[in-house]
């Protein structure tokens, strides 16, 4: 294990948020998992909208469909409907034929590995990498806007974006821990998404700013670059 990813788990054991479809970190340390369905329900929603936006949406779908197999035994007009406001609808018909797959195909059950995962209709690296690593507390690779701000700060990493992708990929990548990936994968994205923040982070509160490459550059603000468009 890391300095960084011991840091980052202690800090997340204190100030893991809140989600509806979250294990407390207590609850994770003691062994309990997520219920994959919900990951993946959660994960879908959250590719284009905010957390605080998607919680509404996830008690609703789960009050309606508890379970996949609920989710793809419904009709399609019900799940658009009650998509509605989400956008996006292409990822909604992507969702049924998901749920319908796990059900015909897997009797039910997320697969439990990356490849598997990926086999999904509608789920790319990242949304595998997200329940591979979240229900199944498997060391797989969560890179979402969120790290590449976190990994690009911690190393200074002054390639611009997209070609600094695989550069950062790889330094998540090294960082994963094989204790705890969930909870980990789950931290670097509250440490983006409430302190590593893209405009103005707040480093003195920072678990990892004795470390951080561009904290000492005095960069942080400036990264990760980007190409222009
Ligand atoms: N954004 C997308 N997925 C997330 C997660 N599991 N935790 C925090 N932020 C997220």
């Amino acid at each position: 294990m890391s300095v960084e990813s011991d840091l980052l788990l202690h800090w997340y054991d204190q100030n893991a948020r809140q989600m509806p479809w979250r294990i407390p970190p207590a609850l994770s340390k003691a062994g309990q998992r997520p219920d994959p369905y919900h990951i993946w329900l959660s994960e879908v929603m959250l590719q284009q909208t905010t957390v605080a936006a998607v919680k509404a949406y996830f008690l609703k779908f789960t009050a309606l469909w508890p379970t996949v197999e609920a989710l793809a035994a419904a009709p399609d007009s019900a799940v658009m409907e009650a998509w509605a406001g989400l956008g996006y609808y292409a990822r909604a018909r992507n969702l049924l034929k998901c749920a319908r797959t796990v059900v015909a195909d897997h009797g039910g059950r997320f697969p439990a590995s990356l490849e598997g995962l990926l086999a999904l209709p509608g789920v790319g690296p990242y949304t595998a990498a997200a329940i591979a690593a979240i229900a199944f507390d498997l060391p797989a690779t969560v890179v979402d806007g969120n790290v590449e701000r976190v990994m690009a700060r911690l190393f200074d990493e002054e390639t611009p974006l997209p070609p600094a992708k695989p550069i950062l990929t790889a330094h998540a990548a090294r960082l994963t821990p094989q204790q705890r990936p969930g909870d980990y994968a789950q931290a670097v994205m509250d440490l983006g998404a409430t302190i590593c923040t893209p405009k103005s982070p707040a480093c003195v509160i920072c678990p990892l700013t004795a470390g951080c490459l561009a904290r000492a550059a005095g960069t942080a603000h400036l990264l990760p670059r980007k190409l222009p468009k």
